[in-house]
């Protein structure tokens, strides 16, 4: 051994050590070099081996050959925490397992849209398509066009959103029934979910903005016995099995007859709990037979059509599917309830 094959050495190292591709073969070269069995160990083993003479010089050359690994390596290894695994010649990025790993918040839906999503899933498999209409409503088709009569209570600057004489923030889905009718002939088959504004004072069950989703069905011989029967296949899909169905006589002014109808409580199974204030039901919404006005303001021949129709609220049935008890609870986003939702 001399200084010069100790120099070759050095450059051999440093080379290797710069071309280390990620923190696993940097490791790998440190323990080639500086390990326990290393070259640089056994050089200074084998030092005593060298003439006397020359010792001295080796000896600084193999401590320079140390420091200058050493220093490179911390370079090394600051530089590898910090970048990205270099690309290799064939371009591609060398996956470096011991890198730390990246925990990102996994996404979820929000509960207002799972149910809309819901609902439109089940009503699609009875044959139902979707059907849009606008925020930004006339007053006939919020109003006039479903029969409702000028001093209903709901047009009343209290409940409705007036934009001007003419056009209001829509109240209900409703409106939707008579756009579709106007531009389709019968059969109609569709499910109309969308944003509602009302004049409310948020609380703990009502908020200005919410959702609905409307349901049409016209044909020639659409009868009462086909809205219950769907209603209670609704239920069955949406909320369990065993959910039983209970329609109430009820006024809407664009169906004849009308009802509300419930859903047997799917907690306690109908036998009374604090979900249902301990009835075994659960109100849900209104439904009924077109009004024969109805099918005669958007030309429909109310003497050979007949139709069912229904809405209900989505934020009540998130609520009510999620045992959510504040409909605020819905719109402040806090990741904290929307954790417990993800799957
Ligand atoms: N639009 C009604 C509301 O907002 C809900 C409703 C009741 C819709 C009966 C209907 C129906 O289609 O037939 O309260």
């Amino acid at each position: 051994m001399d200084v010069g094959s100790v120099t070759k050495k050095r450059d051999i190292a440093l080379a290797e050590l710069a071309a280390a591709e990620n923190t696993a073969a940097i490791e790998a070269v440190r323990v080639r070099y500086l390990g326990r069995n290393g070259l640089i160990p056994a050089l200074m083993k084998d030092l005593k081996n060298v003439a006397p003479a020359e010792r001295p010089a080796v000896g600084r050359e193999i401590n320079a050959f140390k420091k200058t690994f050493t220093d490179l390596l911390a370079e090394r290894t600051a530089g590898q925490a910090a970048t990205r695994p270099p690309a290799t010649a064939s371009g591609r990025l060398m996956f470096d397992s011991s890198l730390p790993g990246v925990w990102r918040q996994p996404g979820t839906r929000h509960p207002v849209n799972r149910v809309i999503e819901d609902v439109v899933d089940i009503f699609s498999n009875l044959g139902f398509t979707v059907a849009d209409g606008p925020d930004i409503e006339t007053e006939y088709h919020n109003f006039d066009a479903l029969n409702t009569p000028a001093d209903h209570p709901s047009r009343d600057i209290q409940d409705t959103f007036w934009l001007d004489d003419k056009y209001l923030l829509r109240t209900q889905t409703s409106p939707v029934q008579i756009r579709v009718m106007e531009r389709q002939k019968p059969p109609v088959r569709v499910i109309a979910p969308g944003r509602c504004y009302r004049r409310d004072a948020t609380d703990a069950t009502h908020s200005a903005n919410f959702h609905q989703v409307e349901g049409l069905y016209v044909d020639d011989n659409v009868s009462m016995a086909d809205l219950k029967g769907d209603i209670a296949y609704f239920a069955r899909r949406l909320m369990g099995p065993g959910v039983k169905v209970r329609f109430r006589p009820h006024f809407f002014p664009f169906t004849e007859p009308s009802v509300e109808y419930d859903f047997s409580c799917h907690r306690c199974n109908g036998k009374g709990c604090r979900l249902c204030k301990n009835s075994g039901w659960i109100e849900i919404s209104g439904a009924g037979m077109v009004h024969p006005r109805v099918f005669s303001a958007v030309g429909y021949d109310p003497d050979t059509v007949r139709g069912y129709a229904f809405g209900m609220g989505i934020e009540r049935i998130a609520m009510i599917k999620y045992g959510i008890e504040d409909i605020r609870l819905l719109y402040e986003n806090d990741v904290r309830l929307l954790e417990q939702l993800i799957g």
